[in-house]
């Protein structure tokens, strides 16, 4: 059993507040940490730490989980710049364009959407993002449904199934129609693919019945439940994710009195996707608001073609951080130990003995950089389940 020493870490980042400094973050300065099958085995004082078979210097800089991306649209085929265009001109984004990517992915043969796919997944992972969830929901019809979970399901176990994204065309006149069979071939066909069923609640897609129809019947199917709740406008979403016991209510833009207070008792995560207010000029959500109520937040990419084409982690931090007034501790927690609550999993997000050896080496002397340098390529060096992988 091969063991590695990263030695000479500036500040470690474990968010396990009990072996730091107490804080969310769990800091540790001039620190050590040991690898063991792929899991961390040590955490402490460099000056304490054991001897390895392997020794990596960090010289100084700063090691910190790797990201948990716990919201991205990753199979799909094209691209929808000119809406993007569109919109800086002042054009306002509409759940509409998403049929211009469903008919795209279909036309797509599989080797060309898993490709797109895995450019992705490598442009997160480059980036310091070491778990990733991913969703359908530009297939649309049950062979398409499952061809995208299928692609999805080589690079993560984090899948979901989003039948209920839009209703395609060929249902535009029964929308109910295309709820049954969301909830009874396809998710049939879907669920062995999936660990998760997220439906979009808003106008132009999905109502709080048709939701609560397609989330109990992924219940029953043993999926666990996710939301796209409250994005272009306020709504039932973060009610219904509430109600269903939902992991996380995800967007959260628009909220009413007493939203806050209901993820805040039901325990659902609030998943923040400020890349997506940036790439659709909108407004974004009051994160302030939400920590005030208690509630637990997280931080993801939303990466998709059409409302937030970033893979960048470290670009939502930098959001969250000057944008919704989130301090760097705040939002680098959220997008790590945030991410995996928001995706009910103890052994990601954190570097605490037992943990995944998933973490990234920054190329600076504190996390709080990754706000303070925006845009700059920090992940030095990243390892997933103690492999490097970047
Ligand atoms: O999370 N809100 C719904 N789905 C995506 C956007 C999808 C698209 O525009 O293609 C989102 O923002
Ligand atoms: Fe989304």
């Amino acid at each position: 059993m091969s063991t590695t020493l990263f030695d000479r870490i500036g500040q470690l980042v474990t968010c396990a507040p009990e072996l730091g400094d107490g804080s969310p973050l769990g800091l540790v300065g001039e620190a050590a940490l040991v690898v063991e099958e792929g899991r961390v085995a040590w955490v402490g004082a460099a000056a304490g730490a054991p001897a390895a078979d392997e020794r990596v210097a960090v010289g100084g800089r700063c090691v910190l989980p790797g990201f948990v991306d716990s919201h991205a649209h990753l199979v799909f085929a094209g691209d929808r710049s000119e809406e993007f265009a569109a919109r800086m001109a002042g054009r306002r984004y509409t759940a509409g364009g998403i049929a211009r990517t469903v008919a795209a992915t279909r036309a797509a043969d599989t080797e060309t959407l898993a490709s797109v796919t895995a450019r992705l997944v490598d442009e997160m992972a480059r980036q310091g993002t070491t778990t990733v969830e991913i969703k359908s929901g530009y297939g649309l019809s049950v062979e398409h449904e499952a061809r995208c979970l299928a692609v999805a399901r080589r690079h993560t176990d984090e899948t979901t199934f989003l039948g209920a994204h839009v209703v395609p065309p060929e249902h535009a006149g029964d929308p109910d129609g295309y709820v049954a069979l969301v909830a009874g071939p396809m998710l049939e066909a879907c669920a062995p693919l999936a660990r998760w069923v997220d439906v979009f609640v808003e106008q132009g897609a999905f109502d709080a019945d048709q939701a609560r129809a397609v989330l109990r019947a992924g219940a029953a199917h043993g999926l666990g439940a996710r939301v796209h709740a409250n994005q272009l406008g306020p709504g039932p979403g973060v009610r219904v994710a509430c109600e269903v016991g939902a992991a996380s209510a995800d967007h959260c833009t628009h909220l009413d009195d007493g939203d806050a207070a209901a993820l805040a008792d039901a325990g659902v995560v609030a998943t923040l996707l400020p890349a997506a207010e940036f790439s659709t000029r909108s407004p974004y959500p009051d994160a302030r608001r939400l920590l005030d109520a208690g509630v637990v937040v997280a931080l993801a990419t939303d990466c998709n073609p059409g409302s937030s084409y970033t893979t960048s982690m470290p670009f939502a931090i930098a959001l969250a951080v000057r944008e919704m007034g989130l301090s760097p501790a705040e939002a680098v927690w959220a997008a790590t130990a945030g991410g995996a609550r928001a995706l009910r999993r103890d052994d990601v997000g954190t570097l605490r003995p037992g943990a995944a050896a998933d973490l990234v080496v920054l190329d600076a002397p504190s996390h709080v950089h990754l706000a303070y340098r925006p845009g700059v390529p920090l992940a030095a060096a990243v390892w997933r389940g103690g492999r490097r992988i970047h």
